[in-house]
């Protein structure tokens, strides 16, 4: 196992009702800036709830945060919060809710040129307003990590970023928020989940038996879950149990001591800069081909992938790591998310952009540091 240092100091606030407890979790002395999305929450009864629950405190709202969250639109909300002295920042909403209410909370405080600089690491984040989560889709993590994700319009960039200082100060976990969410978004959901497990555990053996499992326990919880969301639409069980698994997907617990890979995001993200795919609908269509692509350097592991997650105990080493990532394509068209840029019109010359991202970075991706220009090319292709 590698030496790792491990801190995260979110309180998360699990379950039914549990909303209310902003009363006393966020500080009453403090003016409070609410940031939301597009309107669900005025749709579901989270905004009344939120409202309710910080009657007693001094509160303005930002709305209109889009999916993939803009730099433009979150200057939008700086500008507000600077405005009116803001001092605590709560997100209500998915990842882009809660990406974005980081973004704001570093950019509020920042006196350097241009927010921007700390997205793209020119600028160092030294400090941030303290934030709070209500989360409402399960899948980022965001609420129980330190990272933000950034779009430019402008400049079609998609950009991750992190910083202790983002570490939300609690997040509650109600499940029964999720009911209101269309299927389209709870597939992704698992989508994602599932590919932040894939991307610490799918690497090389590191003599990690307990990540290992708790790797498996999170993928086999998620199979075992994923299809009760058709067959079992008003279950609230199934609800918190994909609720937990995808905050303890991303909040580093299973990076612990192990290698990391991270490249299906990194090229996942140049597919919805430029062509606007949802998160975890690029991560479906790179996931197989990197797995594919990277087979040998990942052979003991996607061979123990097929046995305790995929049950495929009978078969050569060959035809189990076959039938593992065949297996993971099917799970991922159980949940009607499709696994090929043809699916999205997208053909091999649209990409030569995502080449060229990579190739003018120079840095390369993945556990080994071995994907660069030339394998991203290759990955793509084997995705068409
Ligand atoms: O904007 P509203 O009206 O709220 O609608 C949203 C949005 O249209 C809707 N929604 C959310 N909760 C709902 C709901 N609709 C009905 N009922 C509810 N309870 O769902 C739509 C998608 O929301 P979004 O927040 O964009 O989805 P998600 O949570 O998948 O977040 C995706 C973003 O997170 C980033 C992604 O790159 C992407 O920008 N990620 C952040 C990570 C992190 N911070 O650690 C890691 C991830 O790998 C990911 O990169
Ligand atoms: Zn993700």
């Amino acid at each position: 196992m590698f030496n790792f240092s491990y801190f995260n100091p979110v309180r998360i606030v699990f379950g039914r009702d549990t909303i209310a407890q902003l009363a006393d979790l966020v500080p009453t002395d403090r003016r409070v800036m609410v940031i939301y999305g597009g309107g669900s929450i005025k749709r579901n009864g989270v905004y009344e709830q939120v409202m309710a629950a910080l009657n007693a405190h001094q509160v303005s709202e930002f709305a209109g945060i889009e999916p993939n969250p803009c730099y433009e639109t979150c200057m939008a909300a700086v500008q507000k919060g600077r405005h009116e002295g803001a001092e605590f920042l709560l997100g209500v909403g998915g990842g882009s809710v809660l990406d974005a209410t980081k973004f704001i909370a570093a950019a509020i405080p920042y006196q350097g040129r241009d927010p921007w600089d700390m997205v793209t690491g020119k600028a160092p984040v030294t400090t941030a307003l303290p934030l709070g989560c209500v989360l409402t889709l399960p899948a980022t993590g965001s609420e129980m990590n330190i990272n933000s994700v950034i779009s430019r319009a402008s400049t079609r960039q998609k950009v991750p970023f992190k910083s202790e200082h983002l570490f939300p100060r609690f997040s509650i976990l109600d499940p029964a928020t999720s009911f209101s969410l269309p299927m389209r978004q709870l597939a992704n959901g698992v989508v994602d989940t599932f590919v932040h497990v894939c991307e610490q555990y799918l690497t090389y053996e590191a003599n990690a038996p307990l990540q290992n499992r708790q790797a498996e326990a999170l993928l086999l919880t998620l199979i075992e879950e994923a299809p009760k969301l058709q067959s079992e639409p008003d279950s609230y069980e199934v609800r918190a149990n994909l609720m937990w698994c995808a905050t303890q997907a991303l909040n580093y617990n299973l990076a612990c001591g192990v290698p990391t890979d991270w490249a299906t995001h990194a090229i996942g993200h140049e597919l919805t800069a430029l062509f606007d795919l949802d998160h975890a609908r690029a991560l479906a269509v790179v996931l197989p081909a990197l797995l594919s692509h990277q087979r040998r350097q990942k052979a003991d592991k996607l061979f123990r992938y097929g046995c305790p997650v995929w049950g495929l105990a009978d078969l050569d080493h060959e035809s189990t790591i076959d039938n593992a990532i065949e297996r993971t394509v099917a799970f991922f068209h159980s949940l009607q998310v499709p696994t090929r840029l043809s699916d999205y019109g997208i053909c091999q010359s649209d990409c030569r952009e995502i080449v060229a991202r990579f190739e003018q970075r120079k840095t390369k991706v993945g556990e080994h540091q071995n994907i660069g220009a030339a394998e991203v090319a290759a990955i793509l292709a084997l995705a068409a």
